[in-house]
């Protein structure tokens, strides 16, 4: 059955994004700067009458999954399906009347790589579930929606960068994320005009946000506020207040979080000046540092991809995401392009470790639905 062809139902899409700086500020009520990928998950949803939720994905043939949406509380549901079920799941015990639907999901972000495929899943189901039953959710809420689904229902205790970046990016832009207040505003974002081009390197080492690393950074982060007084590390602007820290590891974790606050800051400034791009180089290379020594979320394939991509020539070049697995980007030269990825390839072959995937970001639109103009 097409479903596309059939008047009730449509097709929404929402996309992965990559952090061009501020990572691990986004749950100390810090700041960010993502842009969307033109990878999407696209998620063809069809109402139906009987109270039941059915998911399916192209990625998992012959897993699909039905479960009545007042029951999702108590589903005994693993795995890929957690993701669009937990959205479900928060707009029902919200109070909003999900009278059943069908999902099919369909996806090119590539998983555990970084790049917030599962913010593409929840923020894909948030929209088509919000257009399809006319709910009356903001922006804000929609992303309020797909963040709790992941936290609560999969179990994940991430920020609100990915949720964000997938519903409020928007082509050509990147995206300036003040993750303690919510607000945003657009930053143009035009590497081409300077023949530059960001490359994203996925190393192929998945990473999983549910295992204990990132609860445990957010745990020290926190406790790193409450020795220093404040509410959040974001209020902590002078890098030098963290020498009160008593503990050496959380004094690390602090400064990590503080001075990226201020990296996050002088590139939106560069930009927004429309400084040559090529200067926000050397401040993305610093942030691959200090997270690398600082917050220690950085392991073997990223710090070769980094190192080979900046012996290239790359003008400056980081992990992106919560680390432990994922990607690097690269700002290259255009035309550099193959001589950096060649680079990155021999050396990962040199070490043994997997083939690494290299493409370039183009910063694209925002979740939408694609089946009406
Ligand atoms: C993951 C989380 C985000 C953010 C980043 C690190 O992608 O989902 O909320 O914390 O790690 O910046």
């Amino acid at each position: 059955m097409d479903v596309a062809a059939m008047s009730a139902g449509g097709i929404w899409a929402a996309p992965g994004r990559v952090n061009i700086i501020g990572e691990h500020t986004d749950y100390n009520g810090g700041y960010c700067l993502p842009m969307a990928l033109p990878q999407v998950v696209r998620c063809t949803a069809m109402p139906r009458t009987d109270g039941l939720v059915r998911v399916g994905s192209q990625q998992h043939p012959g897993e699909r999954v039905e479960v009545a949406v007042a029951g999702l509380a108590e589903a005994p549901v693993k795995g890929w399906a957690r993701y669009p079920l937990g959205v479900v799941y928060e707009y029902h015990r919200r109070g909003h009347r999900i009278p059943g639907v069908d999902l099919e999901l369909d996806g090119s972000v590539p998983i555990g790589a970084g790049l917030s495929s599962s913010a593409a899943i929840e923020c894909s189901v948030a929209i088509a579930l919000r257009d399809l039953f006319e709910l009356s959710v903001s922006d804000a809420d929609l992303i309020d929606i797909a963040n709790k689904a992941e936290n609560d229902y999969v179990g994940a205790p991430t920020g609100t960068l990915d949720q964000t970046a997938s519903i409020r990016c928007r082509a050509g832009h990147a995206l300036f994320l003040d993750a303690g207040t919510g607000e945003t505003a657009q930053v143009p974002f035009d590497l081409a005009a300077a023949r530059l081009s960001l490359l994203i390197v996925d190393t192929n080492t998945p990473h999983a946000l549910v295992d204990g690393e990132y609860a445990r950074r957010r745990r020290e982060c926190e406790a790193a506020a409450a020795e220093l007084g404040v509410a959040r590390l974001r209020d902590v602007t002078d890098v030098r207040a963290v020498a009160a820290l008593t503990d050496p590891v959380l004094r690390r974790r602090a400064r990590h979080v503080v001075s990226e606050n201020a990296r996050v800051l002088a590139v939106v400034e560069a930009l927004r000046d429309g400084r040559d791009p090529r200067t926000i180089g050397p401040i993305l290379t610093a942030a691959h540092t200090s997270l690398r020594d600082d917050f220690m979320v950085s392991t073997a394939q990223l710090d070769t991809a980094v190192d080979a991509a900046l012996d290239a020539g790359a003008h400056g070049a980081r992990m992106v995401g919560g680390g432990f697995g994922g990607s690097i980007i690269a700002l290259i030269d255009a035309a550099a392009k193959d001589r950096v990825v060649t680079e990155i390839e021999t050396r990962f072959r040199a070490a043994f470790f997997a083939d690494p995937r290299a493409f370039v970001a183009i910063p694209s639109a925002g979740a939408h639905r694609v089946d009406q103009t």
